[in-house]
């Protein structure tokens, strides 16, 4: 919820609403960043980061991090014009507002994360942290090796090559094989339009995996909390050992 930044400043136990305004107005006061010297200005504790004189402000609003098994006919989105079930229904008890880390679509089902530490949503999304995500694709039909090939070593979706990926079939079925692909990248709707591109058409898609989270034994429309060691491993991965 947005709010003016004295009184943030303020209920953080910093200083009066009179001092924060003064250190407001002595540009001693940011928001992601970016130094703020407007009185009135205002900024969410719930994502903004806001430091004064570097240092960031203790918010008491507890930091949230969840995980859903978000199921096919939710919306990722926080409202919708056309009145579709939102993935945030899903979560009424949790009591608090919270956002989703990217987006799944509308038809795709599987792991999502939520939270209300928009610090650290914004550095999972982030292409320098390449946080690899695993998907299950139904697909109409048999799967050829050479359109695993090619998705494996990227396939141009909007003019631009996507990075390589890890491939591999998962289940050869009478009418619809499965496969996995892991990719880094996060272009919207990027392994359906990864497929497309291959001739493919996807009947199913569900994320199986964000990093080194996997959905375990929820179900679809469940969720649990993460637990620090994991809020803090995503975070700060393990440095990758470069291959020679
Ligand atoms: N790729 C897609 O095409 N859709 C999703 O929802 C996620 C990844």
């Amino acid at each position: 919820m947005l709010e003016r930044l004295q009184k943030i400043i303020s209920a953080a136990g910093i200083a009066s609403r009179r001092a924060s305004e003064e250190l407001i107005q002595d540009g001693r006061v940011a928001v992601n960043g970016i130094v703020i010297t407007e009185l009135g200005s205002k900024a969410d504790p719930a994502c903004d980061t806001i430091t004064v004189d570097g240092k960031p402000l203790a918010i008491a609003s507890k930091r949230l991090y969840i995980l859903l098994y978000k199921p096919v006919g939710y919306m990722t989105t926080l409202d919708d014009p056309e009145g579709r079930a939102l993935v945030t229904d899903l979560l009424k008890e949790v009591g608090e507002r919270v956002y989703p880390v990217g987006r799944l679509d509308y038809n795709t089902e599987g792991l999502l994360l939520l939270t209300n530490d928009g610090e650290w949503a914004n550095r999972l999304m982030h292409p320098r942290h390449e946080v690899e995500k695993e998907y299950h694709v139904r697909v109409r039909g048999k799967l050829h090796k050479s359109q695993l090939d090619q998705l494996a070593g990227g396939v141009d979706i909007d003019e631009r090559k996507t990075a390589r990926a890890t491939v591999r079939v998962i289940k050869d079925g009478e009418q619809n094989d499965w496969f996995s692909i892991a990719i880094h990248e996060g272009r919207n709707r990027q392994v359906r339009r990864m497929c497309e591109a291959v001739s493919l058409s996807v009947v199913r898609l569900r994320r199986v995996r964000y990093g080194t989270l996997t959905m375990g034994s929820l179900k679809p429309g469940e969720f649990r909390y993460l637990t620090d060691a994991e809020v803090r491993e995503l975070r700060d991965p393990p440095v990758k050992k470069k291959s020679p």
